[in-house]
């Protein structure tokens, strides 16, 4: 049988090598978080749209579930109160943290010193040397293929990934941003990655915390359905619908930055993912959405991506 050990699962203490990225409203809640653990991979609550209140509840919740197998929480540092979520972090010992949009090295101390590992979310090589300097755990490199804000300079996983890999021989690397199957996950461990982190393919599922139609856009999404919009603002990738049509128009047409911002923001991604508004929300999801034809539990898609790895690599082997 094919081993899945890396530096990274040794480091977490998790079963496998894959990890359900962290999405705001897909993973802000406990269900999915909690039931990617338990299936022996790691599940990751996203703490960026969430209430104070409401994140220390799930944190307290996934606890519960998982019983002592590893769980992780995304912070963007940059939100408001993000002082009182890192002591809530510290508080209810969470096992692993998923920083991203801003430096480590005020926090490093803190959490290393409590056995919280720190992985930080990186968009370029520069960010990715400055973290590995302040001494972060591991690093999460995505690419141009992700859904939600992939990094601006538009480069493959496949280059981004090998490319962290060569440059942090000894810092374990989570790649993602494509990859919705255990084939992806074989590809990118064969790249020198140590674990995936996957989205798309978390979202449809019976656990993700996001209104049926986006679960439905999901499955109805083919690889070039999706569209990165926004470039003159915070680029991200979502499905075609009207108002990513709108924004490309007003790239096209070189709108006046007050109206372009205006359009910009007129748009969320809670209107898609809370009130289904898939026609006028943003929609983010990534170009692997065109490779998901079903909505199974968490659970089960973490089972089904140790399979496929595993005919991956035998058929690899021979
Ligand atoms: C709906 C959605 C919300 C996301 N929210 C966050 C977030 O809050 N914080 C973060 O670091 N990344 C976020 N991401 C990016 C994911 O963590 C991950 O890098 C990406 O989904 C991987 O690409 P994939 O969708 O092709 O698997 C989000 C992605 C999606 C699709």
């Amino acid at each position: 049988m094919t081993m899945m050990s890396t530096r990274l699962t040794r480091m977490l203490n998790i079963e496998y090598p894959i990890i359900q990225a962290g999405m705001s409203w897909a993973s802000s809640n406990a269900a999915l978080p909690a039931a990617v653990s338990n299936a022996g991979g790691l599940g990751v609550i996203a703490a960026g749209p969430m209430y104070l209140d409401a994140f220390r509840d799930a944190v307290r919740e996934v606890k519960r579930a998982v019983n002592g197998k590893p769980f992780g929480v995304n912070l963007p540092l940059y939100r408001p109160e993000a002082e009182r979520f890192l002591d809530v972090i510290e508080d209810e010992r969470v096992p692993v943290l998923f920083a991203s949009q801003g430096g480590p090295k005020a926090h490093l101390v803190r959490f290393q010193s409590i056995g919280t590992r720190w992985v930080h979310v990186v968009s370029t090589l520069e960010h990715a040397r400055k973290a590995a300097s302040a001494g972060v755990d591991a690093l999460v490199v995505v690419g141009a293929e992700a859904g939600g804000h992939p990094p601006a300079n538009g480069v493959s996983t496949l280059v981004a990934v090998r490319r962290a890999v060569q440059a942090f021989p000894s810092m374990p690397i989570i790649a993602g941003g494509g990859v919705a199957d255990g084939f992806g996950i074989a590809a990118l461990l064969a790249l020198g990655a140590d674990a995936v982190q996957l989205g798309t393919r978390f979202i449809a599922t019976r656990e993700a915390g996001v209104h049926e139609n986006y679960k439905r856009a999901v499955l109805q999404t083919e690889i070039d359905g999706t569209v990165l919009v926004g470039v003159r603002k915070l680029p991200v990738r979502m499905t075609k619908n009207r108002f990513a049509d709108d924004v490309l128009h007003a790239d096209q047409h070189e709108a006046d930055d007050d109206a372009y911002h205006a359009l910009f923001m007129s748009s969320t991604l809670k209107q898609a993912a809370l009130d289904g508004d898939i026609e006028r929300g943003k929609v983010e999801l990534g170009q692997s959405a065109g490779l998901i034809d079903d909505l199974p539990g968490a659970a089960d898609v973490v089972m089904r991506l140790v399979d496929e790895y595993r005919s991956a690599v035998g058929r690899l082997i021979g």
